[in-house]
């Protein structure tokens, strides 16, 4: 099955004139989502960022919780704890989104960022046991639509590789949680390190943060090894450093790059254009990329 040019854009995708979604090629979109459409599902693998991608941004006008945050913000950390994990926020995530600064910049304050917050989980010996419960008294909300985002994929059997510089164990009740954790979900994540008594000692494994998605892609080659039929890519991000994330992918044929800019706006649209293939501004919903995936025969 083939679509004109036409199809794609007028009848199929009429999610495509919604004012949050921008483009600066969209010739090239059409030609990407032709090719990817013919080929079909079997041929496809989808690779996501989770904090900020699969979850809102925000809702009612209030910022929604990372992975990090969700514990942050919990009464089963002292107030000391959340007061400091807070000031860490409110000091490097400027830092983040800056667009002043370049990446080489950033790169050394995010680990500094990460092994911080870290280090301040590990003194508050979180219990394994309140994960669950941390993460069902949090405001963190997956993107509307995310019911059928989950569904259509474990569906059709294409792997939904999440590559996520929040934490695994978090990451993994929220979807849990929402009752999306299907076996075609691969999570790659930052996983915590519990002792004897189910505690939080430390962190397993290579750091993975926003601004190093690259090297994790390329230790994660066993697994993009055994996807070497499947060349397409649907990539979803929310940073420009999860642009990286397929980096590890062998054999690539095509890749469709979308991108949500929640923050920031006017600075980084530029940017977002220039490297994203579709940029969602401030849209909390699932609703273009599932459009995108409807179109698959
Ligand atoms: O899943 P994702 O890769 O988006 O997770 C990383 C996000 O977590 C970053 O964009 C950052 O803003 C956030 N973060 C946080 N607290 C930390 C470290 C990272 O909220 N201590
Ligand atoms: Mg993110």
């Amino acid at each position: 099955m083939s679509f004109t040019p036409a199809h794609v854009f007028t009848v199929k995708i009429p999610e495509f004139s919604k004012p949050s979604v921008f483009m600066r090629d969209p010739q090239k979109v059409q030609k990407i989502m032709q090719s990817m459409v013919k080929a079909g599902f079997n041929t496809l693998q989808v690779i996501s960022d989770f904090d900020m991608t699969l979850t809102r941004f925000a809702y009612n006008g209030k910022r929604c919780p990372t992975c990090h945050n969700i514990m942050d913000n919990s009464k089963l950390i002292s107030s000391e704890g959340r007061a400091k994990l807070k000031e860490l926020l409110d000091t490097y995530y400027p830092i983040e989104i800056d667009s002043s600064l370049s990446v080489e910049e950033k790169l050394p304050l995010m680990v500094e960022w990460w092994t911080k917050a870290h280090d301040l989980l590990i003194q508050q010996a979180i219990k394994k046991d309140h994960l669950a419960v941390m993460v069902n008294e949090s405001d963190a909300k997956l993107r509307d639509g995310f019911q059928l985002f989950f569904d259509h994929l474990h569906k059709h059997n294409v792997p939904l590789l999440i590559f996520s510089a929040g934490v695994g164990d978090i990451l993994e009740e929220v979807i849990r949680q929402a009752g999306v954790f299907h076996p075609n979900v691969k999570v790659f994540s930052n996983y915590m390190d519990f002792d004897e008594a189910g505690v939080l000692r430390a962190f397993k494994g290579e750091l993975i943060h926003v601004y190093n998605k690259r090297e994790g892609a390329m230790l994660n080659t066993g697994h993009f090894q055994e996807l070497r039929a499947r060349p397409n890519v649907l990539l979803l991000g929310d940073s420009l450093g999860d642009l990286n994330m397929a980096d590890g992918v062998q054999d690539m044929q095509n890749i469709l790059k979308i991108g949500f800019l929640n923050d920031k706006v006017e600075e980084r649209k530029q940017a977002y254009l220039d490297s994203y293939d579709i940029v969602l501004v401030k849209d909390e919903t699932m609703e273009v990329p599932n459009a995108i995936l409807e179109l698959a025969p």
